[in-house]
Order: structure tokens, then C-alpha cells, then sequence
């Protein structure tokens, strides 16, 4: 968990500095290697799982799951429900995507509050930060679940900067309903939504967040019904708006969906499997967990986890560029790749 990070972090920082005198001295790449191990600038691996990524004055600042050491199963629990203690959210920043330096825990656990919904004996997953103009402030929300997924809330977080600390408001269920994997989307005309798996993983819900991002409102869409679709990346290009999802079999891969639509509440035409090459029926292998522009460019990053139920903290990232061709959308492998020279 993450109360023991910093201490291990220097531990493991002391034993860096004596491995650079005896070996070959890690280095953060120079791209990106989908389903590699990826290492900050100080060497370490980078542990920001189910990601997302905000773009705030020429600075990209990728929020995580900071997994702890350590992963179990849930005790009573009869499915597949590995977990690891709550460590917060990680953040780490970068220029160019390729290297990332860390920021720190910006999201504390609460560890003295047993009841707490960021108590390490709580979920939190895939937290994804925005900046609100109105309000200047950076603005979290996440998943947050019990030991066995069945709280099944959103959480809401809020900072007067990008690398926290961030300051735990409340967990909901927005208008009464359930909340699970998600993900954040600010329109250009400034507003934004959350996006969640709801009704037991059931059905997708998009909801348009209050003008300072805080709260949920009454309005919202029902999507791809009955279908059981998790893991939502959303992102507008020319006009349209794209979602990525995968479907529910826990911290086991299967195969993405795309879907398009006119308007950001939809309808959404569900199309199909955008992944190309080898495993694409398993997407490479990995989850959808964000959607990143690149800023300046018509280049879009989808950004999956490539989970390790058994050992969560080894779980790497999978990030590939994604290719249009006549509107259609397809994200085909590629082994190694930089933001500036790859163009599909
Ligand atoms: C699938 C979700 O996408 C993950 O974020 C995580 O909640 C696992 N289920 C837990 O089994």
C-alpha cells in the first residue's frame, strides 16, 4: 500500500544507485514499447494503472492506480476478485509522452479512517483528473468500491494544482445508480461527463457533470444496453464522438467495441473490434482505460492495461496510436512507436 511507498521508493533508490555501479543502468525509453515494462526518469517502474491523462500548459500529467506490493484475493469473495491495497493516485508528468518523471502519491489513501471510502481496504481504480476553467481547479473523479465490487460508486476529488494533493470530497451513485469503471470527457464547449458502467455492468451511462465538475445531474443517456460494456474511452474527432469499450470478464482480456456517434449523449452505432495483428480478439492482450489527444496533432492514443491479476503491480501499459480511414477507426499493433514520428 501506498503508506510504505515512500520508504520502499528510497530503499529501492539506494539499491539502483549500487546496481548502476555493477550493471547496466536502467534508463526510461526513448519510445513507446506497448507491453513493456516503462520506467520513470528516476528508473522506477511506472505504477499508474487504469490511467488517464490530463493536458494543462504544455504538460502531460498521467494519473494511476498506485497498486501496492502486495495482491490477493478478496476472503469470501467467489469470483476472480484479485485485488491490492489501495495506494491512492500516482501522477507523473512528461513533455513528450515517451518520458515521465514522478510526481508523488496525489491522492492519498486515508489510513487513519477505517470507514473511509479511500481506506486501503477499498477499491480505487481509474481516476481521471480535468481542469475547470470556471473554478481553476483540477477536478478527480474515480472508481470506488468495497473489498468485493459491490459499492459501486463514483468518487469526486478536488486540487488547486495538478500535482495535488488532491483533497477527497465524497462517493456517490450518480442518480441513484450504480457506478463503475469510467472515465472523464470535456467537450470543447467546456462541459464535461462522466462516463460509467452502470446497472450492474449492464448498460454504459453518460452523465453531464455541474458547471464546476463536482456533482452529477439529472441528465443522462442509457448506452449499448444490456450489452455489458466496461472499460470506456471516450474522444471527439471532427465533430464525432468515439467510444471504446471492452467487455466484462474481470481482469481477463476479450474483445474491444467501437462505437460512434453525432452528439456526446449519443445514440451510439456500435461498429466493431478496432484492434489489428496478432491477439486483436484479446486486445493485444490488454483493457481500454483512456483516450488521449495528442495536443497539436490529429494523432489520438488509446491507452490499455495489459493486467496481471496475480501480481497487479506488474500489470504494463499498452499504448497504441489509433488509424482512420474514411471515419472508420482501427488501432493496429505496432512494437515500437513515438508520438512524433508515427503518423498511421
Ligand atoms: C475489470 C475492470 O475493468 C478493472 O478496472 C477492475 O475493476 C477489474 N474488473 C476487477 O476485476
Amino acid at each position: 500500500m501506498s503508506t510504505t511507498k515512500p520508504m520502499k521508493r528510497n530503499k529501492l533508490l539506494l539499491l539502483g544507485a549500487w546496481l548502476l555501479m555493477t550493471t547496466v543502468p536502467a534508463q526510461a525509453a526513448d519510445a513507446i514499447v506497448p507491453g513493456a515494462e516503462w520506467l520513470d526518469t528516476e528508473g522506477m517502474v511506472i505504477n499508474a494503472h487504469g490511467g488517464g491523462i490530463l493536458y494543462h500548459e504544455g504538460i502531460y500529467y498521467w494519473y494511476g492506480e498506485a497498486k501496492g506490493d502486495f495482491t490477493y484475493r478478496s476472503p469470501g469473495v467467489g469470483w476472480d476478485c484479485y485485488r491490492t491495497d489501495a495506494g491512492g493516485v500516482s501522477c507523473y508528468s512528461s513533455r513528450d509522452l515517451c518520458h515521465w518523471t514522478y510526481e508523488g502519491i496525489v491522492l492519498d489513501p486515508d489510513t487513519t479512517h477505517t470507514f473511509s471510502d479511500i481506506h486501503p481496504t477499498m477499491v480505487i481504480e481509474r481516476p481521471k483528473v480535468i481542469y475547470n476553467e470556471r473554478t481553476r481547479q483540477f477536478v478527480m473523479w474515480m472508481h470506488i468500491d468495497n473489498h468485493n465490487y459491490e459499492k459501486a460508486v463514483a468518487g469526486v476529488a478536488v486540487s488547486d494544482r495538478p500535482t495535488g494533493k488532491f483533497r477527497f470530497i465524497e462517493s456517490i451513485r450518480p442518480n441513484g445508480q450504480m457506478s463503475r469503471d469510467m472515465t472523464l470527457f470535456k467537450d470543447d464547449d467546456q462541459q464535461a461527463y462522466l462516463v460509467y458502467s452502470s446497472e450492474g455492468n449492464a448498460t454504459l451511462h453518460i452523465a453531464s457533470l455541474s458547471d464546476d465538475y463536482l456533482h452529477v445531474t439529472p441528465h443522462y443517456t442509457r448506452h449499448f444496453v444490456g450489452q455489458s460494456r466496461e472499460a470506456p474511452a471516450m474522444f471527439k474527432r471532427q465533430g464525432k464522438y468515439y467510444i471504446v469499450t471492452s467487455g466484462c470478464t474481470g481482469w481477463d482480456p476479450n474483445e474491444a467495441q467501437w462505437a460512434v456517434a453525432d452528439h456526446v449523449m449519443g445514440p451510439y452505432t456500435v461498429m466493431d473490434n478496432p484492434c489489428r495483428g496478432p491477439h486483436a480478439d484479446k486486445t493485444f492482450y490488454a483493457q481500454s482505460t483512456f483516450a488521449l489527444p495528442v495536443v497539436g496533432t490529429d494523432q489520438y492514443i488509446i491507452m490499455f492495461d495489459r493486467w496481471n491479476k496475480k501480481d497487479l503491480i506488474t500489470s504494463r501499459y499498452v499504448w497504441l496510436p489509433v488509424r482512420f480511414d474514411d471515419g472508420a477507426l482501427t488501432i493496429p499493433w505496432t512494437d515500437r512507436w513515438t508520438p512524433a514520428t508515427l503518423r498511421w
